[in-house]
């Protein structure tokens, strides 16, 4: 088959074979990368129209008690300069995410055994007591499904938990030894079981990565159904021990995003930052190679630049609702339209 026919075949049937999927990765012209891409959009637009979701990112706590090779946070980064948000910051936060037209909330920090299951519940049944329509994203990392299901009915309704690369070989190789994709894997069910809508994802070219590990990735996906999906590139951080390896690229990211568009036409995809930070248009190539969802930090201005998860990462300098404006002006250029939704998984 040419790549077009595989790029109809899997708008039609929502997934292609192993080979299918490596001949799309490996081998599309500029014409073929059109066409995956005017696809994705049609697709996307048949579900979402031309509505982009915000979602508002509370990066509330650097510390982590993990050692993820690839991660500027990661315990044994001894220059990260640690902070935590305080309960009533994070809430504060969030009220101020709601006066600029949030309508959800992305909790996201390391694994900081600081904040118990009570203080989360707290948080959260504090920010639905004041805005009732705004869904809560938690992003926090591996837990208990008893804790999952605490957060749960204290209103939290999704939970963002990549599994990074589904491939065993491939995870031991990004992450120390007490850390397994097996209760990765785990965990992302118990979400689901629960009634999350859950997002998973991966990053594009970690250390290691075959197309073959991608191939094993979507047929994960493609299995688990997920609601949301995150996919953005890898990028080195100067004080981890992948500090001298190539960054993941724009073109593999962006072709990941189109085909998840169709392998997976429901599901809410971000442009993310990563992908913002390695082209200065990549938030914009993200939303029209496929993409619904743009993720602008709610962090106070001072704690920005050290929730690092990566060198040169963008958005650390500016108020959040300076953020919010310039992503509404830039989805403005690319033809779609910012709208103020909790924009649900439909
Ligand atoms: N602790 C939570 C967890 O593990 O899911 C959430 C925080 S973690 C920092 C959020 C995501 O950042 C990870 O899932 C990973 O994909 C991404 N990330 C970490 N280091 C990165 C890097 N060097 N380049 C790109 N993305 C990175
Ligand atoms: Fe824990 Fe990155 S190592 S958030």
């Amino acid at each position: 088959m040419t790549n077009k026919e595989l790029i109809d075949h899997l708008r039609q049937h929502q997934q292609l074979d192993h080979d299918g999927y490596k001949q799309l990765l490996t081998s599309m012209t500029k014409e073929d990368e059109d066409y995956l891409y005017k696809n994705a959009c049609a697709v996307r637009e048949e579900i979402y129209g031309k509505d982009v979701y915000l979602r508002g990112l509370i990066e509330f706590s650097n510390y982590c008690k993990n050692n993820c090779f690839y991660c500027g946070i990661r315990k044994d980064n001894l220059k990260a300069e640690r902070y935590r948000l305080s309960p009533g910051d994070i809430v504060a936060c969030a009220q101020k995410g709601y006066q600029l037209g949030f309508r959800t909330v992305v909790l996201q920090s390391g694994e900081d055994m600081w904040f118990s299951d009570e203080m989360i519940c707290e948080i959260v049944k504090a920010i639905k007591a004041l805005h009732p329509d705004m869904a809560i994203t938690l992003s926090i990392g591996e837990k208990e499904k008893s804790s999952y299901l605490k957060y749960y009915q204290a209103g939290a309704e999704r939970y963002l938990l990549r599994q990074e690369t589904s491939n065993p070989e491939h995870y031991r190789q990004l992450h120390p030894k007490e850390l397994s994709i097996a209760h990765r894997k785990q965990c992302l069910q118990d979400l689901k079981d629960i009634g999350y809508q859950v997002g998973c994802g991966i990053m594009v070219g970690t250390p290691g990565q075959t197309y073959d590990h991608i191939i094993e990735d979507l047929i994960y996906m493609k299995d688990f159904n997920p609601h949301m999906v995150g996919i953005g590139p890898f990028i080195p951080h100067a004080d981890t021990p992948f500090k001298n390896e190539p960054r993941g690229t724009l073109e593999d990211t962006l072709h990941l995003l189109g085909i998840i568009r169709l392998m997976l036409p429901h599901c809410l995809l971000p442009a993310t930052t990563a992908l913002g930070t390695i082209d200065p248009q990549g938030r914009e190539k993200g939303l029209l190679a496929g993409a619904n969802v743009v993720m602008p930090n709610l962090s106070p201005r001072g704690v920005r630049s050290k929730y690092m998860l990566y060198d040169g990462k963008i958005c650390t300098g500016e108020e959040a609702a300076e953020c919010h404006a310039c992503m509404e002006r830039r989805i403005k250029r690319t033809g779609y339209e910012v709208v103020e939704a909790r924009g649900d998984y439909r």
